[in-house]
């Protein structure tokens, strides 16, 4: 059985010098590393030191005993396994002990050949834990990386679908990508970064994925829109979330969702208003309306970049909330056309 066993670095841990001297000639000879300690003064950062696989800890010690310094080691160096060592028959303390962590006990006065026994099962139980504990990690890494390559596979066939469905029509060929190209320079202005700044961006290039629903003619009708025509319309915002909720966040949902409120709450259907709705959508709002105004429309020619930023400010505070419009204005300022 000894043959089997991974040799370890051991840490024996007893006031009587006479005990430590018999437990590490025997370990050595099985070839083990071993070092010792008279008490638990300084053990937790000679352990740290040491980097021992087992410490055989004698529960009766001057000081601080053994089971209370179980927990401490357990917690701190949780690769580390702990044999306890007792001259106490006392089932209750040793039991305390088992459920604390420690891998096993052993009993004095001592038979060499058992506690050999003893260390090399528990550096074969520590080996096999530390195994599985590597697979499972293993595993859980492989999976959540096809979770991400499944998600993107299915965010880029609606991307792709959103894209080719705006490219039939020369009006809306490329808005999602302007939307999200203008509302990540919003973000980055406003010092977002990275999870949240991400959800931006995707929730920019899918916000519009709902149209995919939308009849066409009524998309494109020259003209004012019916009340029922209108609300066919705005059913696109719903309609879309409900349509990737499945591989998406919910702020990129909330974003979706949100992305034609006002500021002011005074837009179709709307019950927040102000902070309550999310800034994503509220980003989203200003880079999909500029988007929008600088476009040709089938009922009217684009306006300029300079018009359609003036547009922004003028809605500042009541479609738009002040410090996005701002932000955008900077935005518009350094560059974006
Ligand atoms: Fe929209």
């Amino acid at each position: 059985m000894a043959d089997m066993t991974e040799r370890g670095k051991i840490l024996i841990v007893d006031d009587e010098k006479a005990v430590r001297t018999a437990i590490n000639r025997r370990l050595t000879r099985a070839g083990h590393t071993c070092t010792e300690a008279a008490d638990a003064k300084g053990l937790i950062d000679r352990i740290k030191e040491d980097q021992p696989q087992l410490v055989i800890l004698d529960i009766k010690m001057p000081g601080r005993s053994g089971n209370e310094l179980l927990p401490e080691i357990i917690a701190s160096f949780p690769g580390t396994a702990v044999v306890m060592a007792t001259a106490v028959a006392d089932p209750n303390v040793i039991v305390e002990c088992m459920r604390g962590g420690a891998q096993d006990y052993i009993m004095k006065p001592f038979d060499l050949e058992y506690v050999a026994q003893i260390v090399d099962k528990a550096l074969e139980k520590r080996k096999l834990e530390q195994d599985i504990k590597e697979f499972q990690e293993g595993l859980q890494a492989e999976v959540e990386h096809q979770r991400k390559e499944t998600q993107k596979l299915f965010l880029n066939s609606i991307e792709s679908l959103v894209f080719a469905l705006e490219a039939k029509d020369k009006y809306t060929a490329g808005h999602s990508r302007r939307v999200a190209y203008i509302a990540v320079a919003i973000g980055e202005k406003l010092d977002i970064s990275g999870d949240e700044l991400d959800n931006i961006r995707l929730g920019a290039l899918l916000h519009d994925t709902g149209k995919i629903a939308v009849d066409h003619s009524i998309m494109n009708k020259p003209g004012r829109l019916t009340e029922d025509e209108y609300r066919h319309v705005m059913a696109h915002a719903s309609i879309g979330a409900g349509i990737v909720k499945p591989v998406v966040n919910q702020q990129i949902l909330d974003i979706i969702i949100h992305h034609h409120d006002f500021y002011n709450g005074k837009g179709y259907d709307q019950h927040i208003s102000g902070d309550q709705i999310p800034l994503g959508a509220k980003i989203i709002a200003v880079a999909d309306s500029y988007d929008a105004m600088t476009s040709d429309r089938p009922y009217r020619i684009a306006l300029t970049g300079e018009q359609g930023v003036n547009e922004i400010l003028r809605c500042s505070g009541t479609q738009f909330d002040p410090a996005i419009a701002q932000a955008f204005h900077q935005v518009h300022l350094s560059g974006i056309e």
